[in-house]
Order: C-alpha cells, then sequence, then structure tokens
C-alpha cells in the first residue's frame, strides 16, 4: 500500500459559526479560529476542514453561497483568511475547504441571472421545467421537506433545489457550469489550500428526463435518490474535475457521499484509477433508524452493535488495498457521538474514550468534529423556538403543522437527532457563555458547559480531550495504526468488538467494550503470541493481566501490541 501524507493525516473538522467568536457578535469567526490555533497544534491534528465560509445568505449556514471566491462577512474578509492559512501551515497545519457545488445560493449572480428571462445566458446553470399538469414537474422530495421544485413566477418555470429553495441546484451537464467550478478551485488552490471536502458531490448528475420517483409511501413528495445519486455521469465529471483540476495538486480530497456501496467507493478512491482520495460513506449513520425510513432524521430505533460491527467490517475489508476509507462517529449534520453510540450519563468519558479508541485504530483517516475531543453531549432545547437548524425547523413544521403529530413526539426525535445538536457553541470554559462569546451567541450554549468544557479538560490529566491527544500520538508513532491490515474477532459477541491490525512484522490487538455491563472478554487461540505491552487503556490496567480472559469494565477499552 502506497504511504501518502493525507492517509497519515488526523483531520479536525470546524463548523465555524461555532466554534470561537472573537468580536462579541454571538457568531463563530476566522479570528477565533486563528486565536485556537495553539490548542489544535496542541492536540496534534495536522489537517483542519472548514466547513463553508464563502459569501452566504446562510439559509443552511453557509452551504448556500452567493460568492464561491469571497468570505461571508459575519466571519470577516478575505485578509483575515489569508492570515488563517499563513498562521496555520506556520504550524505545520493543512487547510482544507468545503466544496459546495451541487447548488449555489438562489442569491449567487448566476441565478440572479437566470431568473430574469428563459433566454438569459445563464438560464442553462440551472434546472428548469415547466409545470406538468399545473403541478411540479416530478414528485421529487426535498432532503429539507416539500417539494424539490419551486415554481418561479418571472418566467413561469420551476426550478429544481434538493435542498433548500434557496439552494437551486446546478446543471452539471452545461459545460460553461463546469468550466467555472473548475476555475474557482484552481483559484483556491493557487491560494495555497491543501484540499477540499466535497459536499454532496454524487449528486451532481441527475437521469436524463429526470424520471418520477418510485412512490413508497402516502405522502404527497418521494424520495428520488435513484435518479440523482451516484447518477449515471458522476464518475465522468469526477473524471474530468481530476483531469482539469487535482491532477495538478497534491492535495487533500474527500467526497460527502450518501447512499453509496462499497464498489462505488472502490472506484471512486482507487489509487490509481479513482478521483477523490477518499469518501464519508453513510451505512453507520443509518443504523438507528428504521431500514427504509424516508428520512433517517425523523426515525429513531436503538442501534445494534453487531450491525456496527457487519457496516464497518465491510468498508474496512473491501476497501483494504483498493481504495482508502475516511473514519468518523460525528460532523455537524449528525448527533454527537458519546450520546449516540456511547453513554452520555454516567460512563460519558469512559464511552468517549472508547469511541476515539475506535475511530483512531481502524483503518483510513480520522476526522474529529469541534468539541468531540472533550466529550460532548446533545442538547435538548425544549422549545422548537431554540432551533435554528432549517432542516429542523421544516421538519418540525411539516409533522406538527401538516401532518398532525404530536409536538412532544417530534422534539423527542429532534433531541436525539438534529442537526443542532453539533452545532452549539464550543464549551471552552466554565464562564459566560462557556467563553465562546462575550455577546449573546447565534444558539444557545448546551448548559452543561460548567463542567464539561475546554478549560476543565487541559486541566484534568485523566480527561478525554488528553486521551485524543495520546492517541493522535500514538497513531504518529506507530505506522501500523495506519496501514495494518483489519481482521474482526469475536464476530458474534453483542458486546466487546475487538479486531486485530497486522503488518508483516508487527500485530495490535484493540479490545472494545461497548456496553455498560463487564462481559467477558476471551481472545480466540488462534491468536499466538509471547508477551504484549499496553499502547492505550481509558481504565488503570496491571501489567499482569492475563489478556487471553478479561472480565471488562464498562465502556473499557484497551490496544496492545502483540508480539
Ligand atoms: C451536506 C452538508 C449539509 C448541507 C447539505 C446541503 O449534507 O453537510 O450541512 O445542509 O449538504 O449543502
Ligand atoms: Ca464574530
Amino acid at each position: 500500500m502506497k504511504k501518502t501524507w493525507w492517509k497519515e493525516s488526523v483531520v479536525y473538522q470546524i463548523y465555524p459559526r461555532s466554534f470561537a467568536d472573537s468580536n462579541g457578535d454571538g457568531i463563530g469567526d476566522l479570528r477565533g479560529i486563528i486565536s485556537k490555533l495553539d490548542y489544535l497544534k496542541d492536540l496534534g491534528v495536522n489537517v483542519v476542514w472548514l466547513s463553508p465560509v464563502y459569501r452566504s445568505p446562510n439559509d443552511d449556514n453557509g452551504y448556500d453561497i452567493s460568492d464561491y471566491r469571497d468570505i461571508m462577512p459575519e466571519f470577516g474578509a478575505l485578509a483575515d483568511w489569508e492570515e488563517l492559512l499563513t498562521e496555520m501551515h506556520r504550524r505545520g497545519i493543512k487547510l482544507v475547504m468545503d466544496l459546495v457545488v451541487n447548488h449555489t445560493s438562489d442569491e449567487h449572480p448566476w441565478f440572479i441571472e437566470a431568473r430574469k428571462s428563459r433566454d438569459n445566458p445563464y438560464r442553462d446553470y440551472y434546472i428548469w421545467r415547466p409545470a406538468r399538469d399545473g403541478r411540479e414537474p416530478n414528485n421529487w422530495q426535498s432532503f429539507f421537506s416539500g417539494s424539490a421544485w419551486q415554481y418561479d413566477a418571472p418566467t413561469g418555470e420551476y426550478y429544481l433545489h434538493l435542498f433548500s429553495r434557496k439552494q437551486p441546484d446546478l446543471n452539471w451537464e452545461n459545460p460553461r457550469v463546469r468550466a467555472e467550478i473548475y476555475d474557482m478551485m484552481h483559484w483556491w488552490l493557487k491560494k495555497g489550500v491543501d484540499g477540499f471536502r466535497m459536499d454532496v458531490i454524487n449528486m451532481i448528475s441527475k437521469a436524463p428526463g429526470l424520471p418520477d420517483a418510485p412512490v413508497t409511501s402516502g405522502e404527497r413528495y418521494q424520495f428520488g435518490g435513484r435518479y440523482f445519486v451516484n447518477g449515471p455521469r458522476l464518475l465522468e465529471y469526477l473524471d474530468e474535475m481530476k483531469r482539469t483540476v487535482l491532477s495538478h495538486y497534491d492535495v487533500l480530497t474527500v467526497g460527502e457521499t450518501p447512499l453509496v456501496s462499497t464498489a462505488h467507493a472502490i472506484d471512486i478512491t482507487n489509487e490509481e484509477t479513482g478521483h477523490l482520495n477518499m469518501l464519508f460513506q453513510f451505512e453507520h449513520m443509518d443504523l438507528d433508524a428504521e431500514p427504509g425510513a424516508a428520512s433517517s432524521r425523523a426515525s429513531i430505533r436503538p442501534w445494534r452493535l453487531l450491525d456496527l460491527k457487519q457496516v464497518m467490517t465491510r468498508w474496512q475489508k473491501d476497501l483494504e488495498g483498493h481504495g482508502w476509507n475516511s473514519l468518523y462517529l460525528s460532523n455537524h449534520d449528525q448527533p454527537r457521538a458519546v450520546s449516540r453510540f456511547g453513554n452520555d450519563g454516567r460512563y460519558r468519558v469512559e464511552s468517549a474514550k472508547l469511541l476515539a479508541t475506535f475511530l483512531h485504530t481502524l483503518q483510513g483517516t480520522p476526522y474529529v468534529y469541534q468539541g468531540e475531543e472533550i466529550g460532548m453531549t446533545n442538547v435538548a432545547f425544549e422549545s422548537i423556538e431554540d432551533y435554528r437548524d432549517i432542516e429542523t425547523c421544516n421538519m418540525y413544521r411539516e409533522y406538527v403543522e401538516e401532518r398532525g403529530y404530536d409536538p412532544q413526539a417530534v422534539l423527542a426525535t429532534i433531541h436525539a437527532k438534529s442537526r443542532d445538536n453539533a452545532r452549539t457553541p464550543v464549551q471552552w470554559d466554565a464562564g459566560a457563555q462557556a467563553g465562546f462569546t462575550s455577546g449573546t451567541p447565534w444558539i444557545k450554549v448546551n448548559p452543561n458547559y460548567r463542567t464539561i468544557n475546554v478549560a476543565q479538560a487541559l486541566a484534568d490529566p485523566d480527561s478525554i480531550l488528553h486521551y485524543y491527544r495520546r492517541l493522535i500520538q500514538l497513531r504518529k508513532e506507530n505506522p501500523i495504526i495506519v496501514y495494518g491490515r483489519y481482521e474482526l474477532i469475536l464476530d458474534a459477541d453483542e458486546q466487546v468488538y475487538a479486531y486485530t491490525r497486522t503488518l508483516p512484522d508487527d500485530r495490535l490487538l484493540v479490545i472494545l467494550n461497548f456496553s455498560a455491563d463487564t462481559p467477558v472478554f476471551a481472545l480466540p487461540g488462534h491468536i499466538g503470541f509471547s508477551a504484549h505491552d499496553l499502547l492505550i487503556a481509558n481504565y488503570p490496567v496491571e501489567p499482569s493481566d492475563d489478556i487471553r480472559l478479561l472480565t471488562l469494565r464498562p465502556y473499557e477499552a484497551r490496544v496492545y501490541r502483540l508480539r
């Protein structure tokens, strides 16, 4: 397997609006990020992925871009961004920018032009269709509720928006659109950015004719994914992007790709013939929703460890030697990992460390989402008024006002799944507003900031934060953590997730108790060794422990080197 810097990296994701506010307006900003770079340097991460900082009316917090070549004034100016890049590079940290090119804002100059007349030169930058029988051109549902089509009165046609109506989809069939995007990518790369995270990049190619989605529920609009996810021209576009842009730079590229199979992932991430370094797949994010639910956000069920093992093992094994995995347990669209996959009550610290161990010891590039390294948890605002996320607010309105669901039941789902769980401000200290801002934050801080915060974590040698730091360090010192072959053991155990990592001359054993119980771990006999060294653990461990037979403590995690 080829060795590359982006395989050996640990990426830290910043959602700028919620990270650190430097000027008291309640909104995180670029100077806020600059003020925390030493913190990131000490944590040991060597790449930062910035969620969008481009000019945007913020219908979807920056994922609706109105100018690809300028910074959102609330976040600062281009000069602040240049300084951020310089200060990051000075500390050996690379910068990956978000690339949102499935859609723009409806306030982007291209769209402002496009909607003026049917023969405007920019009309064909977007996807326009006439009404069908006086209604939308097809039955597709938007990810953010309602129809994926918006009627535009001035020209009497509908435009497609898979997300909000302020996020019209770009028409990738138009070579001028593609050329504009490639130019823009060159522009940022020439400024020195070190890569891109590509927003819903596997939705850029829509099936010809935009056929109706199959009707699977009694709802008015239906999920049309089969006609726009992994569409017919996707690989052609990615190929062109690679040839025209990416192949000219040594960069990290990661595609956000819902509903992707390992076969697609191998096509896209293959080192010789692929297009991107790695993808964000979603299978493990769907384990706590009913299978086939119209929206995994509106559905909750307990997840099962056997399913997690099965999904992760398939991704590990299928991509081994053929592609490359990205590893993540949370991001700005997902609930907090410790609340979802661990235990955010009594065993918050232990289970957050267990999840960290899991994240860092699989094969792939780990992504740490801001606040995860101190074990930030989900939030449960009592009123929908306190939520800010467009997806959450639209979903509430649709379920409560249109479908007549019980508001308390809908709120319970929101508490478990809302994207705002990840978007409450980073908890820096126990002071007012968690040290995030001297003003009023754009979204309320999680009330648990008095006990869960960075200042506390820095002061406590046993904190989750220091544990992340040690894991990141271990990864730098042990190539086996990056490159070793993954082998699941005890595949039928419902509480313990254990695996080995192997290189020709080295082997690791990872033992993870994903439960609040005290199960017995019995090492399968075929795993021979004569001695073992503990690399890391989340409880005090006796060197004399017999690792062939261990009674594990709640959420206990241990990593051994076998000799
Ligand atoms: C991606 C982003 C999400 C955004 C959506 C539309 O899924 O991660 O935050 O709302 O795309 O751009
Ligand atoms: Ca600010």
